[in-house]
């Protein structure tokens, strides 16, 4: 089965066609460079930057596919969450394709997206295969460590397209923590990525951050105090170098935060794991690409004695369509199409849920 996947959810714009759950293409459309200059996300430019991109994205990602429209079995696309005036660009041109190619479409929870993309495989250019999937019998149930720009959620997942929130974030989500801190530290936006890479060669011990809620017995997380904590040991130690923080300075702060956030993460997972009995932990999101991050899970993973999954490519945890239109597979095996596409609307907070929404 050939899903053509959509995202617009943010700001990338982002297609992909995937051959059952092998990837055959994966292309993203982005304006970081906009984006650096402002600090973040401007939703109007990101709407206009979708407009002018997504022909070309979508034809990029069947040419590379090698799969003309006429052979695409169903259309997967975000409706939700994310920004509302992106996200309708995608629906539009969903709709728009389906009409034109008499092809159903399927509507993705972008976060139902990033926690399967673990399932993604690559495409093997010498053994191409035609039902190439992954056996899934001994991965569920699982729960699911779901850490983005906008999300932070453990998601218990008893099978396939079941999903109930365990615990979530309770105001900043994790990677948004990471770029309100890089910023503090000019280091641009998304600051995620550099702060690990300051973080490498930070002295350890030097700069300690307080490790949030940990008197709460919950799954849910909290990382606004951790942004606070940034500021108060920011600024005084700027002011001590006379305005500009040092190198090392900055290696320190960020090697501090970083793994205050991580065992924050990791003691929360631990009441989620407690609370429900699981073969496996899977990892999803921009977060995701974290080193650290996936090492302390591995070692949580290994004190309960399963597996952790996470996706074969950095690619793959960022935002991007292959996720979508993988997501869209599964959903499409279960014969979860749209069966009124005019009804197809974004849903700005759209929620994991238990029962599958269709329109
Ligand atoms: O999943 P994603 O691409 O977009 C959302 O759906 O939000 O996640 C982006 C987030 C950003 O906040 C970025 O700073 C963070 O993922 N991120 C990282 C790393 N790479 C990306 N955070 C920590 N360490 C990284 N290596
Ligand atoms: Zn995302």
């Amino acid at each position: 089965m050939h899903i053509l996947g959509i995202d617009t959810s943010f700001d990338d714009t982002a297609a992909s066609v995937v051959r059952n759950t092998t990837i055959l293409s994966n292309i993203l459309s982005s304006d970081l460079p906009i984006y650096q200059e402002w600090g973040g996300v401007v939703p109007r430019l990101a709407r206009l930057s979708h407009e002018q991109n997504i022909d070309s994205v979508i034809q990029t990602a069947l040419k590379r596919a090698r799969v003309p429209m006429e052979k695409i079995d169903a259309i997967a696309v975000t409706y939700g969450p994310g920004l509302s005036i992106t996200l309708e660009v995608g629906i539009a041109k969903a709709k728009e394709l389906s009409a034109t190619f008499h092809v159903p479409i399927i509507a993705i929870n972008h976060m139902e997206g990033h926690l399967l993309s673990f399932l993604a495989s690559p495409e093997k250019k010498d053994t191409p295969t035609a039902e190439d999937t992954r056996d899934t019998n001994n991965i569920f149930p699982s729960l699911a460590v779901l850490v983005s720009g906008g999300h932070t959620e453990f998601v218990f997942v008893p099978h396939i397209g079941t999903y109930e929130i365990v615990g979530e974030k309770q105001d900043d989500a994790m990677g948004e923590a990471f770029d309100k801190v890089g910023r503090m530290l000019g280091l641009g936006y998304p600051a995620g990525a550099l702060i690990e890479k300051f973080a490498k060669e930070g002295t350890v011990g030097t700069i300690k951050f307080p490790v949030p809620m940990r008197s709460v017995r919950s799954a849910d997380t909290s990382f606004s105090g951790l942004k606070t904590a940034a500021m108060r040991i920011i600024e005084p130690l700027k002011e001590k170098r006379g305005g500009v923080l040092t190198k090392q300075d900055i290696c320190d702060v960020a090697l501090g935060f970083q793994t205050a956030c991580v065992t924050h993460l990791i003691e929360k997972l631990t009441f989620a794991l407690e609370e429900k009995n699981v073969k496996s932990i899977v990892l999803g999101g921009g977060v995701a690409a974290n080193a650290t991050l996936r090492s302390e899970l591995r070692k949580t993973a290994k004190k309960y004695a399963i597996p952790l999954y996470i996706p074969y490519s950095k690619k793959l945890c960022v935002d991007n369509a292959a996720m979508i239109a993988l997501a869209g597979y599964f959903k499409a095996v279960r014969g979860e199409f749209v069966t009124n596409s005019e009804a197809v609307e974004r849903d700005p907070i759209a929620r994991l849920t238990a029962q599958a929404i269709i329109f």
